[in-house]
């Protein structure tokens, strides 16, 4: 039968990635970073010489996007062609760069079609799949749709932790802009209908996953 769906997004550093990560870890399901493929997208287009803003280029180019993920949350990885790029994906060159390919709508429909045959191929019983536009574009359908926010400061806070060799101002500045990109392809900032805001700002990890599980449990 098909596995149950728990769809998430939120901006960056509203903590969705670990957040998401751990709930699955909980509930025996696996895991789908579907940000990953749009940033292994951008480095594999980086590494080409491609500009990412060069659309045609970038479409050209999908054909030859040999793209894989670990979609158990213990064994998460992501890979292109034979090249683990789980943490070259993290670069600042390639965040930079992500939201250029993200506005590429053959990109969006091409990723789209490919997270919904990843998480209908899911062996659990069900996938936490973690993006910018899962519960209105990727999976409306899921029976659980949360929205994941955190104030601006809050985010900023924590991703400048997560990002020791960058100053906080600039950490702050890539955030800001990225997120002002992002809006403009897709509305992530408030909830769709039917959708539950968890608001993180004054709550920890473990107060966030226990707020994203009773969510689950009553939606259920
Ligand atoms: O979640 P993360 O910050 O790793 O996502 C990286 C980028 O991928 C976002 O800034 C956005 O440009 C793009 N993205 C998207 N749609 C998604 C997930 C990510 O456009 N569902």
């Amino acid at each position: 039968s098909r596995p149950h769906l728990v769809a998430i997004d939120g901006p960056a550093g509203s903590g969705k990635s670990s957040v998401s990560r751990a709930v699955a870890r909980r509930l025996g399901f696996d895991y789908l970073d579907t940000g990953a493929a749009y940033r292994a997208l951008a480095w594999y287009v980086l590494s080409k010489k491609i500009d990412p803003a060069d659309a045609p280029t970038v479409i050209a180019a999908l054909g030859g996007f040999d793209y894989s993920i670990g979609i158990e949350p213990d064994r998460y990885y992501v890979q292109v062609g034979d090249t683990v790029v789980t943490d070259l994906i993290r670069e600042p060159e390639v965040s930079a760069a992500v939201s250029a390919v993200a506005h590429i709508p053959e990109v969006r429909s091409y990723l789209t079609k490919l997270f919904r045959t990843i998480a209908a191929g899911s062996p659990r019983t069900g996938v936490v799949i973690e993006g910018r536009d899962i519960t209105t574009v990727v999976a409306p359908e899921a029976e659980v749709r949360i929205l994941l926010t955190a104030s601006e400061e809050a985010r900023m806070v924590r991703r400048s932790a997560e990002i020791s060799t960058q100053s906080a101002e600039t950490v702050a500045e890539q955030l800001r802009s990225r997120d002002r990109a992002d809006s403009q392809v897709v509305e992530f900032m408030s909830a769709a209908d039917g959708v539950i805001t968890v608001d993180s700002t004054h709550l920890d990890f473990d107060q966030t996953i226990d707020a994203v599980i009773d969510v689950i449990n009553t939606r259920r």
